[in-house]
């Protein structure tokens, strides 16, 4: 059995590649930080025994799905699960975030998880089992002021993970949206927000959680009581008040502190 797991070179992918290696899953990691990769990679095999490949490949380029195609194919493993983790956030007002950085978003969770998606499912409908797992968020459940495209982007990662479910409900397969609140990972910093300490959950506890939910067959994965109170509030609260409570969240958390002052 192997797990193809995209942005596995730190935080929750990280974890989810230690995971599924103390599972007995072989390992097929993606991300574009090589030295990462070969660290995350040289720790499974010393700690699991696995076997793991790495290819350092930014899977928001256009002809990333082609690319790790032909990789996949050159090693000629099956793929038992994909994992759509790779992802990063842009903060500030959209009116003047870069535009460049939101589309190479938009490939990177949304393009890339189509395409990996149709490269992986015919094969694992032949075979009858494994799945998909599609690291969304708990803003898929909100829209994000200040997060607008990240949040948009990951509403459309819940969207399409929870009808590929029913889709494939005959097939034996598996699709788990997982929907992460605030997690203990690079996300922030890399996003340009910071916070004084350190917050969220481990990244460990995400990715145990998610493959749990993942073995069984959840479509729908909210680690946290909490995350899961404030998933039930936003469905029940008018679509209207909540992207005015986000912000005020994220003000009373600080999490707007060292992100681009908003233009006037
Ligand atoms: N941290 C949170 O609070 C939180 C909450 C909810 C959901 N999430 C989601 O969890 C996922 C993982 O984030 P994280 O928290 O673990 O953050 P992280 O520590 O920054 O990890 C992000 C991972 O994605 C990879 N990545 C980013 N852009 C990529 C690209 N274009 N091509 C290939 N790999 C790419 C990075 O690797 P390289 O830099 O080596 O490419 C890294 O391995 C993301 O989808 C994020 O949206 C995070």
């Amino acid at each position: 059995m192997n797990a193809l797991i995209t942005g596995a070179s730190s935080g929750i992918g990280r974890a989810l590649a230690v995971e599924f290696a103390r599972s007995g899953y072989g390992l097929l990691l993606v991300a574009r930080d090589l030295p990462r990769l070969q660290a995350v990679a040289t720790e499974c095999r010393e700690r699991f025994g696995v076997e793991v490949e790495i290819f350092p490949q930014d899977v928001g380029a256009p002809d990333s799905t082609l690319r790790v195609g032909h990789w996949i194919r050159s090693l000629r493993k099956p793929i038992n699960v994909l994992v759509n983790n790779a992802g990063f956030g842009v903060h500030g007002d959209f009116a003047f975030t870069d535009l460049d950085r939101e589309i190479e978003m938009v490939n990177t969770h949304i393009t890339a998880m189509l395409g990996l998606s149709k490269l992986v499912l015919p094969e694992m409908i032949g075979r009858g089992a494994g799945g998909i797992i599609n690291i969304c968020s708990l803003y898929s459940f909100l829209p994000a002021p200040q997060q607008a495209v990240y949040a948009a982007t990951k509403g459309f990662m819940l969207s399409f993970s929870e009808a590929l479910s029913d889709e494939l409900k005959w097939s034996g397969l598996t699709v788990t949206a997982v929907c992460p609140g605030t997690v203990n990972t690079e996300f922030r910093t890399r996003m340009g927000v910071y916070s004084k300490k350190p917050s969220g959950m481990s990244p460990e506890r995400v990715a145990r959680t998610a493959v749990h939910a993942f073995q069984a067959e959840k479509s729908l994965c909210i680690p946290g009581f909490l995350n899961q109170l404030l998933a039930l509030l936003a469905k029940f609260l008018p679509r209207s008040v909540v992207p005015g409570l986000v912000r005020v969240a994220n003000r009373m958390r600080r999490l707007n502190a060292g992100a681009k002052p908003r233009q006037s």
